[in-house]
């Protein structure tokens, strides 16, 4: 595995290995991997020839400076991790990825719009800066994403459509800690105490599943939620999983999700199920 810190050479690698016939899959991470993100490298590492990880903590997908400034950065343990499921991974400066501010404002309409991106103004439009740039750069046939991340697959598929990107989106599964909480990097800034009590959101939202509707469901997770002292509901909604707009119709032929956000203490939580 090779480490790429300058887009000049990203490119250059990238075409050498698309003209040598090598079908590409990129994994755009930012960093401090866990099982889930190891996940996406191995599955990229059986479907291709040859795989690009990114490792980059975006600035410009940031909406809280706290929240950017403790983002964990852990390069040299994530390149341990990656090993040889890899075969390049890129991990520039901020100055090498954004030599001047972006400015590039998108509308990705209503998936971008709704849930994370009415609490996180902004955040969906830096997602789609970087993973433009990620992708135009190395031009992978498939780039893989972690489903708990949904309403980001969604807002990168519309993206792509907009820029005329033609790499396949690849959605993978939630990768859970024995617990049940989904993995996440941020779960790395969560006490003991927090880590078990965390649990309880995909605990929540399974025993939701027993609801008959649309309402039912959201009292309930609601109710539950606000039995455990440690946390603070940011949103739970009940959405299309096709357009992200909220439904009250649990029979929705596109196919129904629970979407949540808690704070767990001071750290940010997001999961979602299907009904
Ligand atoms: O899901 C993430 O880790 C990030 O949002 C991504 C897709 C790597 C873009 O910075």
């Amino acid at each position: 595995m090779e480490i790429i810190t300058s887009v000049e050479k990203l490119m250059d690698v990238a075409v050498r290995e698309r003209a040598a016939g090598k079908r590409i899959g990129m994994v755009p991470t930012m960093g401090a991997l866990h099982e889930g993100h190891l996940s996406l490298i191995r599955r990229a590492h059986e479907e291709n020839d040859v795989v690009f990880c990114s490792i980059f903590v975006n600035p410009v997908q940031f909406n809280n400076a706290e929240d950017l400034e403790k983002y964990p950065r852990t390069l040299e343990a994530d390149v341990q991790l990656i090993g040889d499921q890899a075969d390049y991974v890129f991990a520039p400066s901020v100055e090498e990825v954004f030599p001047v501010k972006p400015t590039e404002v998108y509308d990705f309409g209503t998936v971008a719009n709704v849930m994370e991106g009415a609490a996180r103004p902004g955040h969906f439009n830096g997602v789609g800066v970087i993973v433009r740039r990620l992708l135009e750069w190395t031009r992978p046939h498939k780039a893989y994403f972690g489903e708990k991340d949904y309403q980001q697959i969604a807002v990168i598929r519309e993206m792509c459509r907009q820029c005329r990107i033609l790499t396949e989106v690849v959605p993978c599964p939630i990768i859970r800690e024995p617990n049940g909480l989904a993995m996440s990097s941020r779960n790395r800034r969560l006490s003991a105490h927090e880590f078990e009590t965390a649990a309880n959101i995909h605990r929540i939202l399974e025993a939701s599943r027993q609801c008959t509707s649309v309402a039912a469901t959201k009292a309930f997770v609601e109710t539950e939620i606000a039995k455990i002292p440690e946390f603070q509901l940011d949103y739970f909604e009940i959405a299309d999983a096709e357009t992200l707009l909220s439904t009250d119709d649990i029979h929705n032929p596109h196919g129904v999700m629970g979407f949540i956000t808690v704070y767990v203490g001071p750290v940010r939580l997001i999961d979602n199920i299907t009904y």
